[in-house]
């Protein structure tokens, strides 16, 4: 399965994750992220909302890429999804099973470290943990790889280190840092693909510019929108948590919005 051009957040939904992940199937997302991370995740959910998809005939596994994440402890609360004491290349094994478990299916498309061990550097333990996430892909467990919430720093210590880089970055997005111009730079000229979350949380600013609600008012759209096709016209891959039927509908047909080249460069500018 090829990677979507948008894809379904479904962080913090708890008790409405399975619905709200069929709903996002049926409003035409083919592109579900999620992490084996039950303090803001419900993975199984995830799984039932699939199963509820699949036996509607709305899509079958093939049709679907699925993304998840393996989360440190640090970053888990008591409902682990593995032996903490066990070595971090066990505990991603054991990660990995369960996600499979949790999501009904023998691969996911996607596997993604949620985060460094440090803020500071790419470290040892993240070494570990990517070779075992490489060892999961050479099963057949993972498509792909991804890091998630990495500085500039780690991704040039990653590929320093020797290891393979990854097929995808996820990182909040923030336009005053020119929307992470510098790890999107990176990414580029790596040929990792990079997916943008918080685009819209995170920028109250940016959704009122008057860049921004000029192209929105010529399209007839919204802001939000304008930023979602703002963020496909540089090569993002965007992410959307939205819990509304007609935002889902709305992000999706983002994609059909006119953005000039010279309105992009300048939505790309306008918070440093
Ligand atoms: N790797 C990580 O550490 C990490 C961290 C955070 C998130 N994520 C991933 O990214 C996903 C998305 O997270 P997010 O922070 O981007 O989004 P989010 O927190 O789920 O928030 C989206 C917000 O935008 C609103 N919205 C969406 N579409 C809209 C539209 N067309 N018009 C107006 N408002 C709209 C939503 O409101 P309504 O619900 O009312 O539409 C919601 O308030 C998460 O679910 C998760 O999968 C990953």
């Amino acid at each position: 399965m090829a990677a979507p051009r948008f894809l379904y957040g479904t962080a913090w939904k708890e008790d409405r994750t399975a619905a709200l992940t069929e709903q996002a199937l049926r409003a035409g997302f083919r592109g579900i992220d999620t992490a084996n991370q039950r303090r803001h995740y419900v993975e199984a959910g995830v799984g039932q909302g699939l199963a509820a998809a699949y036996r509607a005939g709305v899509v079958t596994r093939d049709d679907v890429f699925i993304q998840t994440k393996y989360t440190y402890p640090p970053g888990q609360d008591h409902r682990l999804p593995y032996d903490p004491r066990a070595s971090l290349s066990t505990q991603v094994a054991q990660s990995m099973a369960s996600s499979l478990e949790h999501l009904g299916t023998d691969h996911v498309d996607s596997y993604v470290l949620h985060g460094p061990a440090s803020g500071q550097g790419w470290t040892e333990h993240d070494t570990e943990v990517w070779a075992a996430m490489v060892k999961e892909r050479e099963a057949g467990r993972t498509r792909v790889l991804g890091v998630s919430n990495v500085s500039l720093r780690h991704l040039q210590q990653l590929v320093a280190s020797g290891a393979e880089p990854p097929a995808y970055v996820q990182n909040r997005c923030f336009a005053r840092q020119g929307w992470d111009r510098a790890v999107r730079a990176f990414c580029a000229e790596h040929r990792i693909v990079y997916q943008g979350f918080s685009l819209l949380t995170a920028n109250p600013e940016a959704l009122a510019h008057p860049v921004v609600t000029a192209v929105a008012v010529r399209n007839q759209a919204t802001p939000a929108q304008v930023i979602f096709r703002f963020a496909l016209a540089v090569g993002m891959l965007p992410l959307t948590g939205t819990t509304a039927e007609r935002h889902m509908k709305e992000d999706l047909a983002s994609e059909g919005l006119t953005l000039s080249a010279e309105e992009a460069r300048a939505i790309e500018s306008l918070a440093g």
